[in-house]
């Protein structure tokens, strides 16, 4: 009865003695429970480190307002149930556990779009314990997170977005989440610039209970495609404007030239339409901009219009009030004498429409010189302030 007992033992013994890792699972799962905070000291919180290492950013959608960014998470934390002695298992002092068969604390993405794919669930992906009881968990997530975008400098803004990292249950007298340090190997990514990445530590309510940590990302647009694709076009076509008031009434193009650029206007709308940001709390100044320069274009296709009728009007122009006086400022620099007329009876100049209508160009030309400076002026010193 010893001896067959003996000879189990030894059979066992042996059995095992060929894995010891087996051996070192066995002795460490035996009583392990995934569910207790591995702390012997039931009212110690268990310190958690977080290591952020952003990935890449993969887009910044000002339409849904929604980062996505690959990032990396790295937690550190001891638990005290999985200590070995590694002299005992032939000097192994580190082993490869899938996540769920230990305690690892409950942490989501507070700021995500959605809850599901924000909660970091431990799969069946392995952290590393350590034979003095630290574990080392390794997670990588594509987080899809909300940003505030403030687009009223659009092209040329700078945008502050975050990923918050909280504990779904735990308070931080139970589990603290403490940032280590944060890291990126990115510079730029696609039509953003990363500016700066910041951690900080902060609590979700005023009990002080819950806390998250937040990573800030600094990301800054180069404007050039925009400023190619949008802002040229525009400003070309501001230029544009005034010159429509050069036409002679007389070549019969008067209205065709401001419609026409209107229209070419309106093609360059359609194509921006899809470039400017959607939706936003404040308005892009560029956007402001463009219906701006888009007013001043129908007005200058009416001002055409209204200068071609007085062009048109048959009868003498009054003698007094303001077609009288415009009048005579349309005649300024006409050197050709013949239609020079001179009335015999008053000795005052005789005015005609053509020359109302050609003071009203005149007066037109510059009130849109002016008007489309100024508005340019305005908008790119809001943008740049
Ligand atoms: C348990 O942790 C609490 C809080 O950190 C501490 O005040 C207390 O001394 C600890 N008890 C023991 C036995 O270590
Ligand atoms: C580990 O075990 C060896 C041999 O059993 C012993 O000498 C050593 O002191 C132990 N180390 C620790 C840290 O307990
Ligand atoms: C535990 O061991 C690992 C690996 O040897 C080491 O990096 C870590 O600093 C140790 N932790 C503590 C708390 O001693």
């Amino acid at each position: 009865m010893l001896l067959t007992l003996l000879i189990l033992c030894f059979i066992g013994f042996s059995s095992c003695s060929d894995s010891v890792a087996n051996r070192l699972h066995n002795k460490i799962f035996d009583n392990y429970n995934p569910d207790v905070r591995p702390t012997t000291n039931s009212s110690a919180a268990v310190d958690v480190e977080v290591v952020f290492i952003l990935e890449s950013v993969r887009k910044l959608e000002s339409s849904s307002e929604t980062l996505v960014a690959s990032i990396y998470i790295v937690l550190t934390w001891k638990d005290e149930f999985l200590v070995w002695n590694k002299t005992d298992y032939e000097e192994i002092d580190r082993i490869l556990i899938p996540a769920k068969r230990v305690w690892v604390p409950d942490l989501y993405f507070s700021n995500s779009l959605s809850v599901q794919s924000g909660i970091l669930t431990p799969g069946d992906y392995k952290l590393s314990v350590y034979n003095n009881g630290t574990v080392i968990w390794y997670i990588g997530r594509t987080s899809e997170t909300r940003c505030d975008m403030n687009l009223e400098k659009f092209p040329f803004d700078t945008q502050t977005c975050s990923i918050n990292l909280a504990h779904w249950a735990s308070t931080v007298s139970e589990v603290k989440l403490s940032k280590k340090e944060i890291s990126s190997q990115l510079k730029t990514c696609g039509t953003w610039n990363l500016e700066q990445l910041l951690a900080k530590e902060e609590f979700m309510d005023d009990a002080h209970q819950y806390q998250q940590l937040i990573l800030q990302i600094s990301l800054s647009r180069y404007p050039l495609f925009y400023v190619l694709t949008i802002i040229l076009p525009i400003c070309l076509l501001a230029v544009l404007n005034p010159v429509v008031f050069l036409v002679p009434a007389e070549s019969g193009e008067k209205i065709s030239v401001p419609v026409s650029i209107l229209l070419a206007y309106s093609v360059i709308l359609s194509a921006l339409s899809e470039l400017l940001p959607e939706v936003s709390d404040n308005i892009s100044i560029l956007g402001v901009y463009v219906c701006t320069m888009l007013c001043l274009k129908v007005v200058s296709v009416v001002a055409s219009v209204g200068a071609v009728s007085l062009y048109h009007r048959s009868g003498s122009v009054p003698r007094e009030g303001i077609y009288h006086w415009s009048g005579k400022y349309g005649r300024c620099g006409i050197k050709n004498t013949t239609d020079h007329l001179v009335d015999v009876n008053t000795d005052k100049e005789i005015i005609s429409w053509q020359d109302v209508s050609r003071a009203f160009d005149r007066i037109m030309f510059c009130i849109m010189s002016a008007g489309a400076l100024l508005i340019s002026i305005v908008c790119a010193a809001f943008i740049f302030h």
